[in-house]
């Protein structure tokens, strides 16, 4: 039985059933000593009543009043069910009933000394029947005995009926979600119909089924776009070389095709191992380091690197703050602030600045790379990270990118434990802010 609907029910059965077991035992017990109480009360009574009568019966018997204590004595038995019997110390009996004996099975007895006026002692004797207590426990077994079982079947059934008509949201959840494929994966379940935990349950599935959606889109897209952006590379190739072999050439003029075919390549295979990066730390198949890396070497190598280019369109880059050290990959590393750097000074203005620093706050290490460039208009903002996004193709393009360097960048970044992040006002410029887990 593995299906809650059957589980349930029959666990609140078992647990009911010991509930049933405690409160029967509890009653019963409590119920025997009730009537324990009861039978010690009666037979006290009956004792004290039947003294008083002797005593006084005695006393009449000697000044002769009375001709039979024999039938005065049987006479008030009979009145109370009791039965008695009354002997000296020395055993000799005084009064004994026709009937049996008090201490007969099913009879409680109690024995006294009792000293009538004259100082003469007798023992005592009275019984009480214990049958009236024995039956009401009885029929209280019998009571409890016929109707815990009733009450433990009801409660299966109900706890049953309950626990299914409780979970039928599930099985409705279940059936949306038996249906939802790649092909109709913009359906949700109704969250109207549905209260508490389900409304909740149903929610967070819908809301899973938004991220899928995007994840699968995103997928769609990017396929779509890999797909284009390799094919301009192609056709220009292919138009290169069907010009270099129409009709016969110079050399200085094959020299060029060359070079326009040999760049279209580098162009293809720049993509290409972009590409790659990206699905191999999608995969987790990328072997990120961790070791003990300095950011300020990083940084200045990027300056480095770039500094001919920036140069060339008068930008100045400019390195502050003291250095931080972060657990991280190197290489990982290199290729962020690269492609920040790089993209600080493209998208930059003549004459402009980039500025790059150092920060430490608490056990967070922030590289700042601050640009006065052509900044990013605010819509762009949150695909800006996304594979193959530009916001000016045509532009991007001419200088080389794809789109997939800020792509890499938060792939790398957040596999690092970090986060990449943006603020940008168009016509002032951009702030690419990465944060990592710094060592102490
Ligand atoms: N510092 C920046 N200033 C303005 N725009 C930027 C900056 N960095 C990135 N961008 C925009 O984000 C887009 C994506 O950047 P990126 O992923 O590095 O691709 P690429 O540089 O190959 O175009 C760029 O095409 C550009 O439009
Ligand atoms: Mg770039």
């Amino acid at each position: 039985m593995r299906s809650v609907s059957a589980r349930l029910p029959l666990r609140f059965v078992l647990l009911g059933a010991g509930v049933w077991a405690i409160f029967c035992a509890g009653l019963y017990l409590w119920m025997r000593q009730r009537e324990e109480r009861l039978l010690e009360k009666e037979l006290v009574g009956q004792a004290q009543m039947f003294h008083e009568r002797f005593v006084e019966e005695i006393d009449e018997v000697r000044r002769g009043v009375h001709a039979s204590l024999q039938d005065e004595m049987e006479s008030f038995l009979r009145g109370s069910g009791a039965r008695a019997e009354v002997r000296r110390p020395d055993g000799s009996l005084v009064f004994a009933p026709h009937s049996s004996p008090p201490d007969a099975a099913g009879f409680r007895v109690r024995a006294d000394t009792v000293t009538d006026g004259l100082g003469e002692s007798f023992v005592i004797r009275v019984g009480v029947s214990e049958t009236p207590h024995q039956e009401a426990l009885k029929e209280l077994r019998l009571y409890l005995a016929v109707f815990a079982p009733i009450a433990l079947c009801l409660q299966w059934l109900f706890g049953a009926i309950l626990v299914r008509r409780a979970i039928s949201p599930v099985e409705e959840i279940r059936d949306h979600a038996e249906r939802i494929s790649r092909s109709n994966v913009s359906e949700r379940v109704p969250e109207r119909f549905l209260t508490g935990e389900f409304k909740d349950l149903a929610h967070t599935f819908n809301e899973m089924l938004t991220r899928l959606e995007s994840a699968i889109e995103d997928l769609q897209n990017f396929a779509a776009d890999a797909a284009h952006e390799l094919r301009t590379p192609l056709a220009n190739l292919r138009a290169e070389m069907e010009t270099a072999i129409q009709e016969e050439r110079s050399p200085a003029e094959y020299e060029r095709i060359l070079a326009s075919v040999s760049e279209e390549v580098a162009r293809m295979n720049r993509i290409v191992t972009d590409l790659f990066t990206l699905a191999k730390i999608d995969m987790r198949q990328y072997a990120l380091q961790k070791e003990r890396v300095s950011l300020r070497p990083l940084l200045e190598e990027a300056r480095e690197t770039w500094q001919r280019a920036a140069a060339e369109r008068g930008v100045e880059i400019r390195l502050e703050g003291q250095d931080a050290e972060v657990m991280g990959d190197a290489v990982a590393l290199r290729r962020v602030f690269m492609n920040l750097v790089e993209n600080a000074v493209k998208y930059n203005r003549p004459g402009g600045k980039v500025n790059l620093s150092i920060g430490r706050k608490d056990s967070v290490a922030r590289v700042r790379v601050q640009d006065t460039g052509i900044g990013i208009p605010q819509e762009h903002v949150p695909w800006l990270f996304r594979r193959f996004y530009r916001v000016d193709k045509a532009r991007s393009r001419e200088s080389g990118g794809a789109g997939l360097g800020l792509a890499i960048c938060k792939s790398f970044v957040e596999a690092q434990a970090g986060r990449i992040e943006v603020e940008s006002a168009p016509g002032t410029g951009s702030v690419f802010t990465v944060e990592l887990p710094a060592i102490s």
